[in-house]
């Protein structure tokens, strides 16, 4: 075998590390996401006064059995089915108002309002579900400080 050839050879083998890896990266479901959106107007004022919600992807797949297209839908708001492996785009791609509009508060292309929308309107479902009628207390968090954690020590 000519050094060329090995080379040539090793190259290949890298190349094809490379594009599994690539695969590998995109079947991977996040399991947590840190759901940091660090250009809000009120997370850049300094210091932040909570954390960053922590959001269990995969349970929320896994255990609480809510299917992708519960949460993720294309541009017609239609629910997507996708795969594992599939790209998704972020919420922040479509929702992209990093600010509610004073004159349209619940404009649901607010990021914000795309969020709550999806995470505390199931949650205060389930927790309906579960028997407090204002489906504000139960095992899901709907209140605001059991998802925007306050920095400050009580
Ligand atoms: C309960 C809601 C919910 C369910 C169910 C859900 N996702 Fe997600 N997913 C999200 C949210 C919220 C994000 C964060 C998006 C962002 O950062 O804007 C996300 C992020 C992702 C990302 C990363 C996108 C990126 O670029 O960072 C992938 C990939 C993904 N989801 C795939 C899936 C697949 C596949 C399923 C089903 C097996 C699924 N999700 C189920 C809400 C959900
Ligand atoms: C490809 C663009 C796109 C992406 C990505 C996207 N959305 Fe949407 N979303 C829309 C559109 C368009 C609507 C409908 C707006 C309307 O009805 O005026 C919508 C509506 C919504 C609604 C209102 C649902 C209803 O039926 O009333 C919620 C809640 C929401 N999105 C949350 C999310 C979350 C959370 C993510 C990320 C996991 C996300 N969206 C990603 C485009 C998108
Ligand atoms: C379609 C319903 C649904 C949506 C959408 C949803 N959740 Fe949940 N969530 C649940 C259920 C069900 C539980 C678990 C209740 C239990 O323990 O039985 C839960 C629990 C949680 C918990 C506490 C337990 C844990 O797993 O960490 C957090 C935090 C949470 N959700 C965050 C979020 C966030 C953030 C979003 C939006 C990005 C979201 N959820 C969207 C249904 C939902
Ligand atoms: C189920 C979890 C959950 C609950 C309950 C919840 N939020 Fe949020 N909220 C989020 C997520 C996720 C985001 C988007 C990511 C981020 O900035 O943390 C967000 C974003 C925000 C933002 C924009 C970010 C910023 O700092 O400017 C504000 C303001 C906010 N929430 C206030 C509230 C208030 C007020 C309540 C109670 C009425 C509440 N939230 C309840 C999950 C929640």
């Amino acid at each position: 075998m000519t050094k060329k050839m090995l080379t040539l050879l090793l190259a290949t083998g890298i190349a094809v590390i490379f594009v599994a890896t690539g695969v590998y990266a995109g079947t991977d479901v996040p399991e947590t996401i840190t759901m940091d959106y660090n250009q809000y107007t009120k997370r850049t004022k300094k210091p932040p006064k909570s954390k960053f919600v922590e959001f269990s992807h995969q349970k929320h797949n896994v255990d609480y059995k809510i299917s992708c297209g519960d949460c993720h839908h294309d541009k017609d708001n239609k629910p997507l089915n996708l795969n594992v492996g599939d790209q998704v785009e972020k919420c922040v791609s479509c929702h992209t108002k990093l600010a509610k509009d004073k004159k349209n508060k619940k404009d649901i292309m607010a990021l914000e309002n795309a969020m709550h929308g999806n995470c505390r309107t199931c949650h205060k479902e389930v927790n309906k579900k579960a028997g407090d009628p204002k489906g504000m207390k139960g095992p899901a968090p709907a209140s605001c400080s059991k998802c925007h954690i306050s920095l400050k020590k009580k």
